[in-house]
């Protein structure tokens, strides 16, 4: 069985676009080093008006790096990052505050204001960022509350709600000023199995609502799978693919038997979204000896966080157990 046709290796345009739709964000050959380390090597991809992209990869790899550029929080060492067609990498700051506008971005920890109540952490974009009166506001923030599901919930302060609530009142601030793309980094990390599918569902159900277009970095598979209509794999801050959800579960979902032809690249994708134990992550990170492992080890320890060699060794958080 050949394997599942794919759009793009990295280098290349993303060319799913066949009958053109309207990019809402476009990276060209984006290179990012910290330090004289290239974490990002030509990452090259764009997201479409209405669509959820989802950035997956090992622990590592680059995502939280790359979306940081791509709200203009990180500058980039080379190729161009433009959103809404404007390269954000060229703007000054005032007009980068308007394009900031339009965009809202949900962090790992939903970074509330501990002193506010849910209502007002909400409420606080529109008062910095519009001329809208208090009662205008008020109802604004209802209809966000209501779209989370949190509208009971408004009077709250962040230390009397849960991990998930907290998340969802997050979501409900960077909705706060109606914005065309939504940034999520890691939706569902700390959560419980049962809230994490809940944040999935209210993605996916805000998406249809709303109409926003949301990049949502995860290494949550089951997330991924649910949420995404097209998906970019990084692995040491290279695109691996850009696909369609459904080329990459065919590809999940290969039995072993036909698995074993496919290219090296393909396998590891596989491996990666299946979780295996065993397979070319595996294979390459054992590469080293461990002799040579040892040995090698003080040149490679550096102060701050891995390196991109690091990212190897994959960091999956569930495996399928395949041990007796
Ligand atoms: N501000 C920074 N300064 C130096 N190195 C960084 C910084 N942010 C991330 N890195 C490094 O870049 C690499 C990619 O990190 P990150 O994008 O956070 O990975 P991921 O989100 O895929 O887990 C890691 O090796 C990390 O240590
Ligand atoms: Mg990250």
């Amino acid at each position: 069985m050949p394997p599942p046709a794919h759009d793009t290796p990295s280098a290349m345009p993303d060319s799913t676009a066949n009958d053109a739709p309207e990019s809402l964000i476009s990276c060209r050959n984006v290179i990012k080093r910290f330090d004289g380390r290239t974490v990002l090597d030509g990452v090259t991809f764009d997201v479409h008006a209405g669509e959820t992209m989802v950035v997956m990869g090992g622990s590592g790899c680059g995502k939280s790096t790359l979306l940081r550029c791509m709200i203009g929080s990180h500058k980039i060492d080379s190729g161009v990052i433009e959103l809404f067609g404007q390269n954000v990498c060229t703007l000054r700051p005032e007009e980068m505050d308007d394009v900031r506008k339009n965009f809202g971005i949900l962090f790992q920890s939903g970074a509330l204001f501990n002193s506010m109540s849910i209502a007002e952490n909400v409420a606080l974009p529109l008062q910095e960022h519009t001329d809208l009166d208090p009662s205008t506001i008020e109802i604004m923030v209802k209809i966000k509350l209501e779209l989370v599901g949190l509208r009971e919930h408004a009077d709250k302060f962040p230390a009397q709600i849960s991990g998930g609530m907290k998340k969802r009142a997050g979501l409900a601030r960077a909705l706060a000023l109606d914005p065309r793309i939504l940034f999520y980094d890691e939706p569902s990390a700390g959560l419980d199995p049962v809230t994490s599918a809940e944040i999935d569902r209210l993605i996916v159900g805000l998406t249809r609502k709303v109409g926003v277009t949301s990049v949502v970095v995860t290494h949550e598979m089951d997330s991924a799978f649910t949420i995404a209509d097209r998906m970019v794999m990084l692995d040491k801050g290279r695109v691996l693919r850009v696909g369609s959800r459904d080329m990459f579960d065919e590809l999940r979902r290969l039995p072993d038997d036909q698995a074993k032809d496919l290219p090296e690249e393909d396998r590891l994708i596989r491996q990666f979204l299946r979780g295996d134990a065993e397979g070319p992550i595996t294979e390459r990170k054992a590469a080293t000896s461990y002799a040579e492992d040892l040995l090698r080890q003080p040149q490679t320890a550096k102060p701050i966080g891995p390196s991109i060699e690091a990212t190897r060794g994959w960091g999956f958080r569930r495996r399928k157990e395949t041990l007796p």
